[in-house]
């Protein structure tokens, strides 16, 4: 089999974006993407579609065969559907995304993305999907500040939430994701640090820029 990674060694320009929900680099992974004329994947999609596939059939996303089976049967239509955010999606991503099944069914699809360069956001990318990415920038900000985020994101989208459900949301998806054995959320020891606690977009962009042409230089 061709693995794309060693297909790539020495000349990988993968950009992997990996942190926690909110801290803003879903934001930075599309502005970078723009700006280096790389194609972008949203790889929380994969997850968010699968445990809506599950929740669509009635079923239990923490279930490992079901969850499995709707990862396998996931098509491009799935990752266009407009009901992926939200706290009900969120929370079914989280659980899909702790079973190992899922995970393997999804990996090839993120590998053979974009050949020749690409820019993904996740959990895992700089660990897991792609452990040779030419960039790993890992994104995070405090609690208080991407509960925030979210929270105002909700609010203008007219979506009734209190910050507290939104942070209390927030802390329960973050320890599932760095605790579950599957993949969980780290960051590579070769990744660089972009606390954005205390950054506007903007700045988080050039900092990230900064590095990525660093980087590729
Ligand atoms: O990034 P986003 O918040 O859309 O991701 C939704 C969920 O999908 C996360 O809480 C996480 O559990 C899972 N995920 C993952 N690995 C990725 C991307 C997302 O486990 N690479």
């Amino acid at each position: 089999m061709n693995d794309p990674i060693v297909a790539r060694s020495g000349e990988c320009r993968v950009i992997a974006i990996d942190g926690p929900a909110a801290a803003g680099k879903g934001t930075l992974a599309r502005r970078l993407a723009a700006t280096l004329g790389l194609p972008y994947l949203d790889t929380g999609l994969l997850y968010r579609a699968t445990g809506r596939r599950v929740l669509d059939a009635g079923g239990d996303p923490a279930d490992p065969f079901t969850a499995t089976e709707a990862a396998r049967a996931l098509t491009q239509t799935d990752l266009g559907r407009t009901d992926l955010r939200g706290p009900v999606a969120d929370a079914a991503a989280a659980q899909v995304a702790a079973i190992p099944g899922v995970r393997a069914a999804l990996l090839d699809f993120q590998r053979s993305f974009g050949p020749t360069g690409a820019v993904l956001d996740g959990r895992d990318i700089g660990t897991v999907v792609f452990p040779n990415a030419a960039v790993k920038l890992f994104v995070t900000a405090s609690l208080p500040a991407r509960a925030q985020r979210r929270w105002l994101e909700l609010t203008a989208k007219g979506t009734p939430a209190s910050l507290d459900e939104v942070t209390d949301d927030m802390r329960a998806r973050d320890a599932m994701d760095a605790a579950r054995t599957a993949a969980p959320l780290l960051q590579a020891p070769d990744a660089t640090l972009i606390d954005t606690t205390d950054m506007g977009p903007d700045e988080a962009f050039s900092v990230a820029l900064a590095k990525v042409r660093e980087m590729l230089a």
